[in-house]
């Protein structure tokens, strides 16, 4: 054992003496490590050049110097001395520094001769170094060198060995991996645990000492080992872990999304006996806004990518499984089914909406209505899959562009529904401009002009002329403006009114007026019968005269005659030849 040790020192000690190419301070066990100082004279040459490290190639000397200081050990004071205690901690010991100065240390731990672990640490910022990783219930043989400039010192302690905990359950955890393996894992070495017989690790990389594996068929169920440990005398344990196996190659599993809403992911996970309660519950994210937190399924905005992904729970546990990521697309194909009703000044719309892929969420959605010629939005009156929209104050025969827009949360979204609806016929705007116009004693001719909109078809355009006093006249109907009433009274005062119709509606009415003037035929007769009368008087007294002048001689019996008689038998008969 001695000799062991001596022959590590020796190797230690060149190590250091080539690397640092210096004078060590050794117990005196050791003598024999004191050789590499004699090779000093060599490595002059080779540490000439300066090491990396700058605060060692200040504290390298070159060759001449380190015989100087190997000759000043004798002179100078004593090196500074150093001392640490050991104490059991969970997964292994923890050495403590005290009464030691600040620096560059070396810890060895050692296990039946064999040295486990070696560890360079610096206590300068702390005086604790925990080394972990070791086996339990074992006893460990301890070595702690202060490296003070060329030299190396061995700090003491109480002992050189120390022993470490035991371990409990709670110190080790189970997981399952693929291909039905079991991994328990601890900051412990375990491996020293000693599994029952009829189970054997499985893959056991000799350099993972903190990992046992076995292989299991118990899937789905709490798995039940007992470990005994090697080095803990009489400790054995029972570890129990509700573990799913891996069994599942979850880049297999059929995940089966569903178009549309609600969302529904049905994956189809290979049946296994003992595997009674796997269920697999999702979250997705937007596809194009990642920013967004998961959602469940339930939640889900419809004309929408997702990508989801399960995670795997047996018996309500989650585990640490997922699934691969599903894309999932939420477009409903929702059909608004439009009906109006419209009056001369409203329009009231009334829908209903289908879907195939979203039918279950129809109640989700609400809806804007609009009828644009002047911007109206209307109020809707929802019911769980449509509504009503009133439009009042609409002008007449007008066209107005009327949309039902579905929306979801508060968002539009698409499969708007737009028709042009036209508002029924109304009264025409406005009244003709009338002309009256006489070109005859006895007609009128009434001419108008009218040029509002008539709210109505054009097909049915009309206009209506009336006459006051009407007589015998029947109101004109023309595609035209142009009417003649004939054969009226002579000097009379007429009234007309003039008015478009639509085919449902006639307009106020234009006026005009009109005088029919006196009969100037009969006027021309009647003169007529005056100058012949006038003539024939003139005729008789000219006879008269001419009579008078033949009968000389009985003047006064004429006169007497003209004044007595105007019809005296003498004319008589000459009116008779
Ligand atoms: C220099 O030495 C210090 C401690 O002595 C060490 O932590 C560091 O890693 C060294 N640097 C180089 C470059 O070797
Ligand atoms: C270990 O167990 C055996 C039998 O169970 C017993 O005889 C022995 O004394 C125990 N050893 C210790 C250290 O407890
Ligand atoms: C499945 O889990 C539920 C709740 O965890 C439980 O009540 C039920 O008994 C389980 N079913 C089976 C078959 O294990
Ligand atoms: C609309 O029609 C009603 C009869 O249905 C009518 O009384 C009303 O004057 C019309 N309104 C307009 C503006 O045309």
């Amino acid at each position: 054992m001695a000799g062991l040790w001596g022959l590590k020192m020796l190797f230690w000690a060149g190590i250091i003496g080539l690397t640092y190419s210096q004078t060590t301070i050794i117990p005196d066990d050791n003598k024999a490590t004191m050789a590499p100082t004699a090779s000093t004279s060599n490595e002059t040459s080779l540490t000439s050049t300066p090491p990396s490290n700058s605060s060692d190639s200040q504290a390298s000397p070159t060759g001449t110097t380190v015989t100087a200081t190997t000759e000043a050990t004798e002179t100078t004071p004593e090196p500074p001395k150093c001392s640490y205690t050991v104490t059991p901690i969970e997964f292994g010991l923890q050495i403590n520094v005290m009464n030691s100065p600040p620096g560059d240390y070396s810890i060895s731990i050692i296990e039946g001769g064999r040295r486990v672990i070696e560890e360079r640490v610096n206590f300068t910022h702390s005086t604790q170094h925990n080394i972990q990783r070791l086996k339990p219930c074992t006893e460990y043989e301890h070595q702690v060198l202060y490296n003070y400039g060329n030299k190396i010192i061995k700090c003491t302690s109480t002992g050189n060995k120390a022993e470490t905990k035991e371990m409990s359950e709670t110190d080790i955890t189970g997981q399952s991996s693929i291909n039905g393996h079991i991994c328990y894992q601890s900051q412990w070495n375990i491996s020293s645990l000693k599994l029952p017989p009829n189970i054997t690790p499985v893959n056991k990389s000799s350099s993972d000492s903190n990992t046992l594996c076995v292989q299991t068929n118990d899937i789905c169920s709490d798995y039940k080992i007992t470990f005994t440990s090697e080095t803990c005398v009489n400790t054995s344990f029972d570890i129990t872990k509700n573990i799913i196996v891996d069994l599942y190659n979850l880049t297999e599993i059929q995940q089966n999304p569903s178009t549309g809403l609600p969302a529904v992911i049905q994956p189809t996970l290979p049946t296994i006996k003992e595997c009674k309660n796997i269920t697999v519950h999702y979250t997705c994210s937007e596809k194009d806004n990642p920013g967004q937190t998961n959602k469940p399924l339930s939640e889900l905005d419809p004309f929408r990518n997702y990508r989801c992904t399960g995670l795997i729970f047996n018996n309500n546990i989650p585990t640490v499984y997922t699934t691969p990521p599903v894309h999932l697309n939420t477009d409903c194909d929702l059909t608004i089914n439009l009906e109006n009703k419209n009056t001369n000044t409203s329009i009231k719309l009334s829908w209903k909406t289908t879907s195939q892929k979203c039918n279950g969420v129809l109640h989700k959605f609400s809806y804007d209505c609009s009828c644009d010629k002047k911007g109206i939005t209307g109020i809707p009156k929802l019911q769980s899959d449509g509504g009503t929209c009133d439009f009042t104050g609409l002008e007449a025969f007008t066209d107005y562009t009327c949309r039902v827009q579905p929306k979801y949360n508060g968002k539009t979204v698409s499969n708007k529904k737009e028709v042009i609806l036209k508002t029924a016929p109304g009264v025409p705007d406005g009244s003709p401009t009338v002309t009256v116009t006489v070109p005859e004693n006895n007609v009128i001719k009434v001419e108008c002009k009218h040029e509002g909109n008539i709210r109505g078809p054009d097909k049915y355009k009309r206009f209506i002329a009336r006459l006051h006093p009407g007589g015998e006249n029947k109101p004109q109907n023309e595609t035209v403006c142009k009417f003649e009433f004939k054969d009226l009274s002579y000097s009379t005062a007429y009234r007309v009114e003039v008015t478009v119709f639509n085919g449902y509606f006639e307009s106020q009415p234009g006026r005009g007026t009109a005088d029919t003037r006196y009969n100037d035929k009969a006027v021309i007769g009647f003169l007529i019968f005056l100058i012949s009368a006038a003539l024939l008087l003139a005729a008789c007294v000219c006879y008269r005269k001419l009579r008078k002048r033949r009968s000389d001689e009985d003047e006064n019996v004429a006169s007497e005659a003209i004044y007595m008689n105007t019809r005296p038998p003498g004319w008589r008969q000459k009116e008779a030849q």
